[in-house]
């Protein structure tokens, strides 16, 4: 759902959507829970490894002795263990576990967990960005709640959607800035009669 969003916004908009940052719990736990959490979780989790409990798992991500470097993939010890073949010693799952059935990573899901740390290691639901972003409020026109310091819902007259915050109306065009910090402006008719109000209103026309 959040990629195709982040598709629509950019069709709408066309200009290049934010990437997704992926999402711990959703995306990256289950991961290592199916490849990896059979070693390395509890309080005997292997090489002090402990990835079933995020509080355990952090004190490995970053410091002095890095599991993962944040930003990192290259650098981080889980990644390049995993993605080891199985004819080296130190690959993770460790080799005679694989001949007991210990499943490796696939490559997709060696590849989403590099993603996963070259976006900053996140343990936040949503990834690093969205830890910072307010609420999203229902963008209604004529509803009261709506500021203009606030992520809004704007959409087109083709009922696409994006999140941006209201900055300013210019005669035919209203200027948004997307969460990213980047501004941008779009031809108020192009937006569906809702949003046309929303930007006249928060524009004081
Ligand atoms: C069958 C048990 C087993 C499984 C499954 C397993 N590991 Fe391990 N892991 C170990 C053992 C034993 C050690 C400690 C010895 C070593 O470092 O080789 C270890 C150590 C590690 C270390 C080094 C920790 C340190 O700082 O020394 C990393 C990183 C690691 N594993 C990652 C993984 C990843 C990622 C997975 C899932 C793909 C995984 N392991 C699955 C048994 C396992």
């Amino acid at each position: 759902m959040r990629k195709l969003q982040l598709l629509l916004t950019a069709a709408l908009f066309a200009l290049p959507a934010s990437a997704s940052a992926l999402d711990y719990q959703e995306e990256i736990r289950p991961i290592l829970n199916k490849k990896c959490f059979k070693c390395h979780s509890g309080p005997r989790a292997k090489g002090k490894l402990r990835m079933d409990s995020p509080s355990f798992f952090q004190k490995r991500v970053g410091g002095d002795d890095p599991a993962i470097v944040p930003g990192n993939s290259a650098q981080s010890l889980l990644a390049i263990k995993a993605g080891l073949p199985a004819s080296d010693g130190d690959a993770m799952p460790p080799p005679p576990a694989r001949s007991r059935g210990a499943e490796p990573m696939t490559q997709l899901e060696l590849n989403t967990v590099k993603k996963w740390i070259d976006e900053g290691a996140s343990f936040e639901a949503g990834g690093a960005t969205a830890a910072t972003t307010t609420t999203p409020t229902e963008a209604t026109a004529g509803g009261e709640a709506m500021r203009k310091d606030e992520l809004l819902d704007w959409t087109n007259g083709a009922g696409n959607s994006l999140k941006a915050y209201f900055v300013g109306l210019d005669e035919a065009n209203v200027k948004l800035k997307k969460e990213d910090g980047s501004e941008f402006s779009y031809p108020l008719a192009n937006l569906n009669a809702e949003s046309q109000a929303l930007a006249k209103k928060l524009g004081g026309q």
